[in-house]
């Protein structure tokens, strides 16, 4: 069984519970363009303003959107703290910019979490690195003055080490204010960019050595993910690809790491009303069995509206999940990468536990399975949905007079199917107890 060397945090937890929930929100909801409108539009803080002023969800109720994440089976989320637009969703002493001052009047963050916690799952902290508000952060290539004539003039007074000690103390108020965190998630570092003769950001400006070791100190066993920018002596936990699918384990330097997959419904992360490339059910599920049986973990994001609510999108996806982690969970959580090679359309997770293999099948066959290298180690077989059993037969020749006999390759499992897919679930899986 592959296994990621040990960094500090402790992911004991979050490699077995394989799944959680993102949220990004924030007044960017109100555009409902994407969280990225302010630096895509180049909109000064002026005219962002509208967004804050008019910020009023008034039907939000965090116990329903912990209710809905718990029912999708989800053990874990992350809520968006501070996005690159500086907002932040609790009451900072830091800061006016803030949701207690917006028309809403109240912190956000500290029910969201309560509510979370309240149905079981862990707490994530998605923290922005990046912030297009804060007077000291020196104009670059994403924020959204990078082109007033004036934009290098105003650098001169800008000074990121003002900036870094806001963004110190904020993480230092967000891990200390809220109890047990089990995840920081800071977003991002790009010091490869340059624009204007101007350098992106990376380790120098956030001071992400003494950043990471604060977080370490002031909650021990936390999970800080890798877009610090950091150097070899201060290993990141997590490594998070996002917006694109691994086909195999993830790998730092050729060797497998702690990974999680960061995914969309719709391609944004904030609320969008007019996005049209919403997943499909399939596409849904196989994303999560695709991850776990590449050794990693899925954090699918919901964008709720202005409002406060999942729009109806949303919910049906999340649904989705829910219908089939009913009976489907037991191949994801405590499951990886298996020892054995899937045949066409078809995905392994292994829980090395319980020594169950299950098969994940993307397209139904008609009657015949075969499983490569399988024959002599499966001591019996089920459908998971339902427990009906699955019967299966060692190898069989194929003979010229016996023309119905389906041939098992050498060293195969043939599994015998019902010619019908025997419940309407999207992905159908067989669960094989090992020898
Ligand atoms: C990004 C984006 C962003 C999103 C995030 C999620 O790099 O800047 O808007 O929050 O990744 O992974």
């Amino acid at each position: 069984m592959l296994k990621p060397a040990a960094t500090p945090g402790d992911t004991s937890w979050f490699v077995h519970d394989r799944f959680g929930m993102f949220i990004h929100w924030g007044i960017y909801a109100l555009a409902a363009r994407h969280e990225w409108v302010k630096s895509y539009e180049r909109i000064n803080d002026e005219e962002y303003q509208k967004y804050f002023d008019h910020f009023d969800p008034d039907l939000y109720d965090p116990r329903q959107w912990a209710k809905i994440a718990r029912e999708a089976g989800m053990k874990y989320f992350v809520i968006t703290t501070k996005h690159h637009d500086g907002f932040c969703l609790w009451d900072t002493r830091y800061t006016d910019y803030k949701a207690t001052n917006t028309p809403y009047g109240q912190d956000l963050l500290r029910p969201m979490i309560e509510a979370f916690r309240a149905e079981g799952l862990k707490v994530g902290l998605y923290h922005s690195l990046i912030d297009w508000h804060h007077p000291e952060f020196p104009i670059d290539i994403i924020h959204p003055l990078r082109d007033h004539p004036e934009a290098l003039e105003w650098n001169k007074n800008r000074d990121i080490t003002k900036y870094a000690e806001y963004l110190h103390n904020q993480t230092r108020e967000l891990l200390t204010e809220y109890g047990k965190i089990d995840i920081i998630w800071f977003d991002y570092s790009y010091p490869h960019r340059e624009y204007r003769g101007v350098k992106g950001k990376g380790r120098a400006d956030w001071q992400s050595e003494k950043l990471i070791a604060m977080a370490r100190e002031l909650q021990p066993g936390i999970i800080v993910n890798n877009r610090l920018d950091l150097p070899a002596e201060y290993p990141a936990d997590v490594t998070t690809p996002e917006q694109y699918q691994p086909t195999e384990w993830v790998t730092k330097n050729g060797e497998p790491v702690v990974w999680e997959a960061c995914q969309t419904f719709s391609g944004s992360w904030g609320y969008h009303r007019d996005e049209a490339s919403w997943k499909s059910p399939q596409q849904l599920v196989r994303m999560l069995v695709n991850t776990v049986s590449c050794g990693g973990n899925l954090l699918m994001n919901v964008g709720p509206t202005a409002r406060g609510v999942f729009d109806f999108r949303a919910i049906q996806a999340l649904e989705t999940y829910r219908d089939w982690m009913k009976w489907h969970a037991r191949s994801i959580y405590g499951c990886t990468q298996s020892e054995y090679s899937a045949p066409p359309d078809v995905r392994y997770t292994q829980n090395y536990e319980t020594n169950r293999l299950y098969a994940h099948l993307f397209a139904w066959p008609f009657k015949h399975l075969h499983l490569p290298g399988l024959a002599g180690k499966v001591a019996y077989a089920q459908l998971l949905s339902d427990a009906s059993e699955i019967r299966f037969h060692k190898r069989q020749e194929q003979s010229e007079h016996n023309n119905m006999a389906a041939a098992t390759p050498e060293g195969a499992l043939t599994l015998e199917l019902p010619v019908a897919q025997p419940q309407s679930v999207v992905v159908p899986v067989v669960e094989l107890f090992l020898e």
